[in-house]
Protein backbone atom coordinates (compact mmCIF):
# COMPACT_ATOMS: atom_id res chain seq x y z
CA UNK A 1 0.00 0.00 0.00
CA UNK A 2 1.07 3.81 -0.66
CA UNK A 3 0.00 6.84 1.26
CA UNK A 4 -0.20 8.71 -1.70
CA UNK A 5 -3.14 6.36 -3.10
CA UNK A 6 -4.92 6.85 0.16
CA UNK A 7 -4.66 9.96 0.18
CA UNK A 8 -6.11 10.46 -3.57
CA UNK A 9 -8.98 7.93 -3.02
CA UNK A 10 -10.02 10.24 0.58
CA UNK A 11 -9.65 13.35 -2.22
CA UNK A 12 -11.98 11.81 -4.40
CA UNK A 13 -14.56 10.85 -2.04
CA UNK A 14 -14.09 6.81 -1.86
CA UNK A 15 -14.12 4.79 0.85
CA UNK A 16 -11.24 3.84 2.70
CA UNK A 17 -11.06 -0.19 3.20
CA UNK A 18 -10.61 -1.68 7.04
CA UNK A 19 -7.03 -3.11 5.64
CA UNK A 20 -6.29 0.33 4.46
CA UNK A 21 -7.15 2.10 7.71
CA UNK A 22 -5.09 -0.47 9.73
CA UNK A 23 -2.52 0.07 7.50
CA UNK A 24 -2.55 3.79 8.26
CA UNK A 25 -2.93 3.59 11.89
CA UNK A 26 0.33 1.11 12.27
CA UNK A 27 2.51 3.25 9.90
CA UNK A 28 1.65 6.21 12.19
CA UNK A 29 2.41 4.06 15.40
CA UNK A 30 5.50 3.09 14.17
CA UNK A 31 6.25 6.40 13.14
CA UNK A 32 6.83 5.14 9.61
CA UNK A 33 4.75 7.76 7.47
CA UNK A 34 6.04 11.17 7.07
CA UNK A 35 3.64 13.90 8.94
CA UNK A 36 2.89 15.83 5.32
CA UNK A 37 1.29 12.89 4.14
CA UNK A 38 -0.71 11.90 7.38
CA UNK A 39 -1.60 15.80 7.83
CA UNK A 40 -3.06 15.56 3.70
CA UNK A 41 -5.42 12.33 4.71
CA UNK A 42 -6.55 13.81 7.38
CA UNK A 43 -7.31 17.25 5.75
CA UNK A 44 -8.82 15.06 3.13
CA UNK A 45 -11.16 13.13 5.60
CA UNK A 46 -12.01 16.67 6.88
CA UNK A 47 -13.12 17.74 3.45
CA UNK A 48 -14.95 14.19 2.44
CA UNK A 49 -16.11 12.75 5.91
CA UNK A 50 -15.99 9.03 6.76
CA UNK A 51 -19.01 6.89 7.19
CA UNK A 52 -20.09 4.57 10.23
CA UNK A 53 -18.14 1.71 9.06
CA UNK A 54 -14.46 3.46 8.34
CA UNK A 55 -14.76 5.70 11.75
CA UNK A 56 -15.66 2.43 13.66
CA UNK A 57 -12.69 0.26 11.95
CA UNK A 58 -10.47 4.05 12.15
CA UNK A 59 -11.48 3.66 16.55
CA UNK A 60 -10.70 0.01 16.27
CA UNK A 61 -7.07 0.07 14.87
CA UNK A 62 -6.60 2.86 17.08
CA UNK A 63 -7.52 1.29 20.45
CA UNK A 64 -5.50 -1.59 18.98
CA UNK A 65 -2.12 0.67 18.40
CA UNK A 66 -1.76 0.26 22.28
CA UNK A 67 -2.53 -1.09 26.05
CA UNK A 68 -6.29 -2.17 26.58
CA UNK A 69 -7.42 -1.98 29.98
CA UNK A 70 -8.14 -5.20 31.63
CA UNK A 71 -10.91 -4.93 34.33
CA UNK A 72 -11.60 -8.32 34.91
CA UNK A 73 -10.39 -7.97 38.15
CA UNK A 74 -13.71 -5.97 38.95
CA UNK A 75 -16.92 -8.60 38.70
CA UNK A 76 -19.93 -7.08 37.65
CA UNK A 77 -20.51 -4.10 35.10
CA UNK A 78 -18.02 -1.26 34.93
CA UNK A 79 -19.44 2.15 33.82
CA UNK A 80 -18.02 5.34 32.47
CA UNK A 81 -19.38 8.75 31.20
CA UNK A 82 -17.13 11.11 29.02
CA UNK A 83 -17.66 14.43 28.63
CA UNK A 84 -16.42 15.86 24.69
CA UNK A 85 -15.34 18.78 26.76
CA UNK A 86 -16.55 22.20 28.42
CA UNK A 87 -15.88 25.01 30.46
CA UNK A 88 -17.24 24.43 34.17
CA UNK A 89 -17.81 21.27 33.02
CA UNK A 90 -17.24 19.17 36.99
CA UNK A 91 -20.10 16.86 36.23
CA UNK A 92 -18.08 13.72 36.67
CA UNK A 93 -17.67 13.99 40.89
CA UNK A 94 -21.98 14.38 41.54
CA UNK A 95 -22.13 11.35 38.58
CA UNK A 96 -19.93 9.45 39.25
CA UNK A 97 -20.47 9.20 43.45
CA UNK A 98 -24.55 9.03 42.63
CA UNK A 99 -24.49 6.23 40.03
CA UNK A 100 -21.96 3.95 42.51
CA UNK A 101 -23.83 5.13 45.68
CA UNK A 102 -27.11 3.44 43.88
CA UNK A 103 -24.82 0.35 43.64
CA UNK A 104 -23.16 0.47 39.94
CA UNK A 105 -19.19 0.18 39.60
CA UNK A 106 -17.73 3.01 38.22
CA UNK A 107 -13.78 2.55 36.59
CA UNK A 108 -13.25 5.86 35.28
CA UNK A 109 -10.09 6.99 33.23
CA UNK A 110 -9.82 10.67 32.60
CA UNK A 111 -7.91 13.39 30.94
CA UNK A 112 -6.43 16.55 31.78
CA UNK A 113 -7.23 20.04 30.83
CA UNK A 114 -7.29 20.48 27.19
CA UNK A 115 -7.24 23.55 24.93
CA UNK A 116 -9.86 26.11 26.66
CA UNK A 117 -11.52 22.97 28.18
CA UNK A 118 -10.95 21.61 32.07
CA UNK A 119 -9.88 18.32 32.91
CA UNK A 120 -11.35 16.20 35.23
CA UNK A 121 -7.93 14.77 36.47
CA UNK A 122 -7.03 18.31 37.92
CA UNK A 123 -10.07 19.04 39.42
CA UNK A 124 -9.80 15.46 41.70
CA UNK A 125 -6.48 16.37 42.48
CA UNK A 126 -7.33 20.17 43.39
CA UNK A 127 -7.56 17.74 46.59
CA UNK A 128 -4.83 17.22 49.21
CA UNK A 129 -3.09 13.86 48.76
CA UNK A 130 -5.24 12.66 45.95
CA UNK A 131 -3.63 10.52 43.42
CA UNK A 132 -4.82 9.67 39.99
CA UNK A 133 -2.09 7.51 39.71
CA UNK A 134 -3.44 4.34 40.78
CA UNK A 135 -1.61 1.01 39.33
CA UNK A 136 -4.20 -1.21 38.20
CA UNK A 137 -4.08 -3.27 41.00
CA UNK A 138 -4.77 -0.29 43.23
CA UNK A 139 -7.23 0.78 40.57
CA UNK A 140 -9.09 -2.23 40.49
CA UNK A 141 -9.23 -2.61 44.26
CA UNK A 142 -10.43 0.73 45.06
CA UNK A 143 -13.63 0.30 42.66
CA UNK A 144 -14.18 -3.43 44.27
CA UNK A 145 -14.06 -1.72 47.97
CA UNK A 146 -15.88 1.95 47.17
CA UNK A 147 -17.52 1.27 44.04
CA UNK A 148 -15.74 4.17 42.03
CA UNK A 149 -12.55 5.00 41.64
CA UNK A 150 -11.27 7.81 39.54
CA UNK A 151 -7.82 7.52 37.75
CA UNK A 152 -5.73 9.52 35.12
CA UNK A 153 -5.63 7.89 31.20
CA UNK A 154 -2.01 6.43 30.67
CA UNK A 155 0.48 7.45 28.02
CA UNK A 156 0.09 3.81 26.80
CA UNK A 157 -3.86 4.08 25.84
CA UNK A 158 -4.01 4.41 21.83
CA UNK A 159 -0.47 6.10 20.76
CA UNK A 160 -2.29 6.61 17.64
CA UNK A 161 -4.46 9.06 19.00
CA UNK A 162 -2.05 10.94 20.44
CA UNK A 163 0.48 11.07 17.48
CA UNK A 164 -3.25 12.14 15.22
CA UNK A 165 -4.33 14.50 17.92
CA UNK A 166 -1.17 16.28 17.68
CA UNK A 167 -1.22 16.77 14.21
CA UNK A 168 -4.66 17.68 13.97
CA UNK A 169 -4.02 19.97 16.74
CA UNK A 170 -1.71 21.72 14.18
CA UNK A 171 -3.41 21.46 10.83
CA UNK A 172 -6.92 23.08 11.15
CA UNK A 173 -8.34 19.42 11.57
CA UNK A 174 -9.83 19.11 14.80
CA UNK A 175 -13.64 20.21 14.26
CA UNK A 176 -14.87 16.94 12.43
CA UNK A 177 -16.93 14.56 13.48
CA UNK A 178 -15.55 11.13 12.49
CA UNK A 179 -11.68 12.33 13.64
CA UNK A 180 -13.17 13.03 16.65
CA UNK A 181 -16.00 10.50 17.47
CA UNK A 182 -12.73 7.99 16.86
CA UNK A 183 -10.61 9.81 18.83
CA UNK A 184 -13.00 9.64 22.01
CA UNK A 185 -14.17 6.34 21.52
CA UNK A 186 -11.26 4.51 20.64
CA UNK A 187 -9.95 5.66 24.24
CA UNK A 188 -13.30 5.05 26.08
CA UNK A 189 -13.41 1.20 24.22
CA UNK A 190 -9.74 0.80 25.36
CA UNK A 191 -10.65 2.06 28.92
CA UNK A 192 -12.37 -1.19 29.10
CA UNK A 193 -16.10 -0.30 30.51
CA UNK A 194 -18.51 -1.82 29.56
CA UNK A 195 -21.86 0.57 30.46
CA UNK A 196 -20.65 4.48 28.85
CA UNK A 197 -22.48 7.43 29.00
CA UNK A 198 -21.51 10.68 26.63
CA UNK A 199 -22.17 14.07 27.24
CA UNK A 200 -21.54 15.98 23.96
CA UNK A 201 -21.23 19.53 23.99
CA UNK A 202 -22.28 22.01 21.43
CA UNK A 203 -22.13 26.05 21.74
CA UNK A 204 -19.83 28.51 22.38
CA UNK A 205 -17.73 26.38 24.57
CA UNK A 206 -17.65 23.17 22.87
CA UNK A 207 -15.46 22.05 20.20
CA UNK A 208 -18.68 21.37 17.90
CA UNK A 209 -21.07 24.61 18.27
CA UNK A 210 -23.83 23.98 16.82
CA UNK A 211 -26.34 21.20 18.19
CA UNK A 212 -27.69 19.21 14.94
CA UNK A 213 -24.11 18.75 14.47
CA UNK A 214 -23.11 17.34 18.18
CA UNK A 215 -26.31 15.27 17.61
CA UNK A 216 -24.49 13.45 14.61
CA UNK A 217 -21.11 12.81 16.62
CA UNK A 218 -23.49 11.82 19.69
CA UNK A 219 -25.31 9.08 17.17
CA UNK A 220 -21.73 7.91 15.27
CA UNK A 221 -20.16 7.61 18.74
CA UNK A 222 -23.16 5.35 20.09
CA UNK A 223 -23.18 3.28 16.87
CA UNK A 224 -19.10 2.70 17.23
CA UNK A 225 -19.67 1.97 21.18
CA UNK A 226 -22.62 -0.57 20.07
CA UNK A 227 -20.47 -1.77 17.69
CA UNK A 228 -17.88 -2.44 19.71
CA UNK A 229 -19.80 -4.59 21.95
CA UNK A 230 -20.71 -2.06 24.76
CA UNK A 231 -23.95 -0.46 25.95
CA UNK A 232 -23.75 3.02 25.27
CA UNK A 233 -25.55 6.44 25.40
CA UNK A 234 -25.18 9.75 24.77
CA UNK A 235 -26.87 13.12 25.81
CA UNK A 236 -26.34 16.44 23.60
CA UNK A 237 -25.97 19.78 26.42
CA UNK A 238 -25.05 23.18 25.66
CA UNK A 239 -22.42 24.68 26.49
CA UNK A 240 -22.90 28.04 25.04
CA UNK A 241 -22.47 29.17 28.49
CA UNK A 242 -19.79 27.74 31.46
CA UNK A 243 -22.00 25.30 33.03
CA UNK A 244 -23.01 26.14 36.48
CA UNK A 245 -21.43 28.89 38.37
CA UNK A 246 -17.76 27.56 39.02
CA UNK A 247 -15.09 27.80 36.84
CA UNK A 248 -11.14 26.28 38.03
CA UNK A 249 -10.56 23.08 39.64
CA UNK A 250 -11.32 23.72 43.37
CA UNK A 251 -14.07 26.19 42.61
CA UNK A 252 -15.69 23.23 40.48
CA UNK A 253 -15.11 20.76 43.05
CA UNK A 254 -16.71 22.75 45.59
CA UNK A 255 -19.42 23.18 43.29
CA UNK A 256 -20.27 19.74 42.82
CA UNK A 257 -20.32 19.19 46.72
CA UNK A 258 -22.75 21.87 46.97
CA UNK A 259 -24.89 19.51 43.94
CA UNK A 260 -24.17 16.80 46.36
CA UNK A 261 -25.92 18.89 49.63
CA UNK A 262 -28.67 20.18 47.63
CA UNK A 263 -27.17 23.67 47.02
CA UNK A 264 -27.72 23.53 43.09
CA UNK A 265 -27.41 25.28 40.62
CA UNK A 266 -30.58 24.13 38.54
CA UNK A 267 -28.99 23.70 35.51
CA UNK A 268 -26.07 21.40 36.59
CA UNK A 269 -28.09 19.42 38.63
CA UNK A 270 -30.50 18.64 35.47
CA UNK A 271 -27.50 17.95 33.20
CA UNK A 272 -25.99 15.92 36.29
CA UNK A 273 -29.22 13.67 37.52
CA UNK A 274 -29.76 12.93 33.60
CA UNK A 275 -26.18 11.47 32.63
CA UNK A 276 -26.49 9.23 36.25
CA UNK A 277 -30.05 8.10 35.54
CA UNK A 278 -28.72 6.99 32.01
CA UNK A 279 -25.84 5.13 33.51
CA UNK A 280 -28.40 3.18 35.64
CA UNK A 281 -30.73 3.05 33.26
CA UNK A 282 -27.93 1.82 30.48
CA UNK A 283 -27.06 -0.49 33.26
CA UNK A 284 -30.40 -2.36 33.24
CA UNK A 285 -31.23 -0.59 36.68
CA UNK A 286 -34.83 -0.47 35.95
CA UNK A 287 -36.87 2.79 33.79
CA UNK A 288 -35.84 5.94 33.02
CA UNK A 289 -38.31 7.21 35.78
CA UNK A 290 -37.10 4.66 38.20
CA UNK A 291 -32.97 5.28 37.86
CA UNK A 292 -33.82 9.23 37.98
CA UNK A 293 -36.16 8.25 41.54
CA UNK A 294 -32.56 6.53 42.86
CA UNK A 295 -30.34 9.11 41.76
CA UNK A 296 -32.80 11.30 43.61
CA UNK A 297 -33.07 9.51 46.54
CA UNK A 298 -28.74 8.72 46.66
CA UNK A 299 -28.35 12.73 46.65
CA UNK A 300 -30.99 14.40 49.28
CA UNK A 301 -30.06 11.08 51.70
CA UNK A 302 -26.68 12.05 51.42
CA UNK A 303 -25.46 8.88 50.07
CA UNK A 304 -24.45 9.91 46.85
CA UNK A 305 -21.57 13.01 48.88
CA UNK A 306 -20.37 10.43 51.35
CA UNK A 307 -19.59 8.22 48.50
CA UNK A 308 -17.43 10.54 46.66
CA UNK A 309 -16.07 11.37 50.32
CA UNK A 310 -15.18 7.72 50.36
CA UNK A 311 -13.72 7.35 47.03
CA UNK A 312 -11.41 10.90 47.26
CA UNK A 313 -9.60 9.07 50.57
CA UNK A 314 -9.29 5.69 48.88
CA UNK A 315 -7.02 7.56 46.27
CA UNK A 316 -5.64 9.63 49.32
CA UNK A 317 -7.40 12.28 49.57
CA UNK A 318 -8.68 14.35 51.73
CA UNK A 319 -12.36 15.66 51.58
CA UNK A 320 -12.23 17.94 54.22
CA UNK A 321 -12.62 21.38 52.29
CA UNK A 322 -15.45 18.98 50.49
CA UNK A 323 -17.36 18.06 54.15
CA UNK A 324 -16.78 21.22 55.97
CA UNK A 325 -16.91 24.67 53.90
CA UNK A 326 -15.39 26.52 56.97
CA UNK A 327 -12.32 24.26 55.93
CA UNK A 328 -12.36 26.00 52.07
CA UNK A 329 -9.69 27.67 50.95
CA UNK A 330 -9.79 30.27 48.03
CA UNK A 331 -6.84 32.08 45.91
CA UNK A 332 -5.31 35.22 47.30
CA UNK A 333 -5.96 37.53 45.28
CA UNK A 334 -9.74 38.10 44.20
CA UNK A 335 -10.99 40.61 41.71
CA UNK A 336 -14.89 41.54 40.88
CA UNK A 337 -15.58 42.32 37.01
CA UNK A 338 -18.53 45.00 36.78
CA UNK A 339 -21.10 45.45 34.24
CA UNK A 340 -20.49 48.33 32.61
CA UNK A 341 -22.10 52.14 33.02
CA UNK A 342 -23.86 52.07 29.50
CA UNK A 343 -24.92 48.38 29.76
CA UNK A 344 -28.14 48.09 27.97
CA UNK A 345 -29.82 45.71 30.18
CA UNK A 346 -29.04 42.03 29.34
CA UNK A 347 -26.40 39.91 28.64
CA UNK A 348 -26.92 38.55 25.76
CA UNK A 349 -24.01 36.24 24.85
CA UNK A 350 -21.15 34.53 26.36
CA UNK A 351 -18.37 33.14 24.13
CA UNK A 352 -17.84 30.18 26.36
CA UNK A 353 -14.66 29.50 24.93
CA UNK A 354 -12.66 33.04 25.83
CA UNK A 355 -14.12 32.07 29.49
CA UNK A 356 -12.54 29.20 29.44
CA UNK A 357 -9.11 30.42 27.93
CA UNK A 358 -9.70 33.44 30.75
CA UNK A 359 -9.70 30.64 33.65
CA UNK A 360 -6.42 29.65 32.02
CA UNK A 361 -4.92 32.72 32.00
CA UNK A 362 -5.55 32.94 35.77
CA UNK A 363 -3.54 29.74 36.62
CA UNK A 364 -5.87 26.68 35.72
CA UNK A 365 -4.41 25.60 32.76
CA UNK A 366 -0.84 24.20 31.69
CA UNK A 367 1.47 26.26 28.92
CA UNK A 368 3.45 22.90 28.72
CA UNK A 369 2.59 19.50 30.24
CA UNK A 370 4.97 19.56 32.80
CA UNK A 371 3.92 22.80 34.54
CA UNK A 372 2.14 22.94 38.00
CA UNK A 373 -1.39 24.39 37.83
CA UNK A 374 -2.96 26.64 40.24
CA UNK A 375 -5.60 24.60 41.75
CA UNK A 376 -7.59 27.71 43.34
CA UNK A 377 -7.69 29.81 40.69
CA UNK A 378 -10.57 30.31 38.16
CA UNK A 379 -14.09 32.09 37.99
CA UNK A 380 -17.33 32.56 39.73
CA UNK A 381 -19.24 33.63 37.61
CA UNK A 382 -22.43 36.22 38.79
CA UNK A 383 -24.19 36.82 35.32
CA UNK A 384 -25.25 34.66 33.09
CA UNK A 385 -26.62 34.81 29.45
CA UNK A 386 -30.52 36.46 29.66
CA UNK A 387 -29.83 37.53 32.77
CA UNK A 388 -31.25 41.17 33.92
CA UNK A 389 -27.80 43.33 34.34
CA UNK A 390 -27.87 47.08 35.71
CA UNK A 391 -24.76 49.17 35.57
CA UNK A 392 -21.71 48.09 38.28
CA UNK A 393 -23.50 44.71 39.08
CA UNK A 394 -20.92 41.98 39.51
CA UNK A 395 -20.74 40.10 36.15
CA UNK A 396 -17.73 37.54 37.72
CA UNK A 397 -15.22 37.21 40.21
CA UNK A 398 -11.64 36.53 39.14
CA UNK A 399 -9.28 33.94 41.43
CA UNK A 400 -5.47 33.99 41.11
CA UNK A 401 -2.35 33.36 43.04
CA UNK A 402 -0.62 35.32 41.00
CA UNK A 403 -2.11 39.40 40.58
CA UNK A 404 -0.34 40.03 37.99
CA UNK A 405 -2.35 38.39 35.55
CA UNK A 406 -5.81 39.94 36.28
CA UNK A 407 -5.68 42.92 33.84
CA UNK A 408 -5.33 40.62 30.82
CA UNK A 409 -7.93 37.81 32.07
CA UNK A 410 -10.84 40.78 32.73
CA UNK A 411 -9.63 42.62 29.51
CA UNK A 412 -10.52 38.77 28.37
CA UNK A 413 -13.15 38.24 30.12
CA UNK A 414 -15.35 41.79 29.01
CA UNK A 415 -14.15 40.47 25.66
CA UNK A 416 -16.19 37.11 26.03
CA UNK A 417 -19.38 39.29 26.82
CA UNK A 418 -22.14 40.92 24.66
CA UNK A 419 -25.15 42.92 26.16
CA UNK A 420 -28.36 44.29 24.34
CA UNK A 421 -31.51 45.65 25.53
CA UNK A 422 -33.69 43.00 25.41
CA UNK A 423 -33.42 39.40 27.07
CA UNK A 424 -31.83 36.69 24.64
CA UNK A 425 -33.19 33.51 24.78
CA UNK A 426 -30.76 30.85 26.61
CA UNK A 427 -29.97 27.96 24.36
CA UNK A 428 -31.91 24.68 26.13
CA UNK A 429 -29.27 22.66 28.50
CA UNK A 430 -30.50 19.43 27.57
CA UNK A 431 -30.96 19.22 23.73
CA UNK A 432 -31.46 15.52 23.07
CA UNK A 433 -30.90 12.10 23.81
CA UNK A 434 -29.68 9.36 22.01
CA UNK A 435 -30.01 5.63 22.76
CA UNK A 436 -29.96 2.19 21.59
CA UNK A 437 -29.15 1.79 17.67
CA UNK A 438 -28.50 5.96 17.41
CA UNK A 439 -32.39 6.14 17.90
CA UNK A 440 -32.83 10.22 18.95
CA UNK A 441 -35.51 11.40 21.66
CA UNK A 442 -35.23 15.69 21.51
CA UNK A 443 -36.01 17.67 25.03
N1 LIG B 1 -11.30 15.09 22.80
C1 LIG B 1 -10.59 14.05 22.30
O1 LIG B 1 -10.07 13.21 23.03
N2 LIG B 1 -10.43 13.98 20.96
C2 LIG B 1 -10.98 14.87 20.11
O2 LIG B 1 -10.82 14.71 18.92
C3 LIG B 1 -11.71 15.95 20.65
C4 LIG B 1 -11.87 16.03 22.01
Amino acid sequence: MRMYDLITEKKNGRELTGEEIKWFVRGVTEGEIPDAQTAALLMAICLRGMNEREASDLTEAMLRSGEVADLSAIPGKKADKHSTGGVGDSTTPVVVAAVAACGLKVAKMSGRALGHTGGTVDKFESLPGFRSDLSPREFADVVNRVGAAVIAQTGTLCPADKKLYALRDQTGTVDNVALIASSIMSKKLASGADVIMLDVKYGSGAFIKDPEEALELARLMVRIGERAGRSVGALVTSMDAPLGRAVGNLLEMYEASDILHGNADPEKLLVCRTLAADLLFLAGMGTKEACGERIDRAIASGQAFEKLCEMIRAQGGDPAMLRDPGRRIYAPFRREVRAPEDCPGYLVRMDTERIGICAGILGEARKNPEDKVDHTAGLLIRKKTGDRVSPGDVLCELHTSDPSLLDEAERLYRSALAFGGRPARRLPILFASVGPNGSVSRF
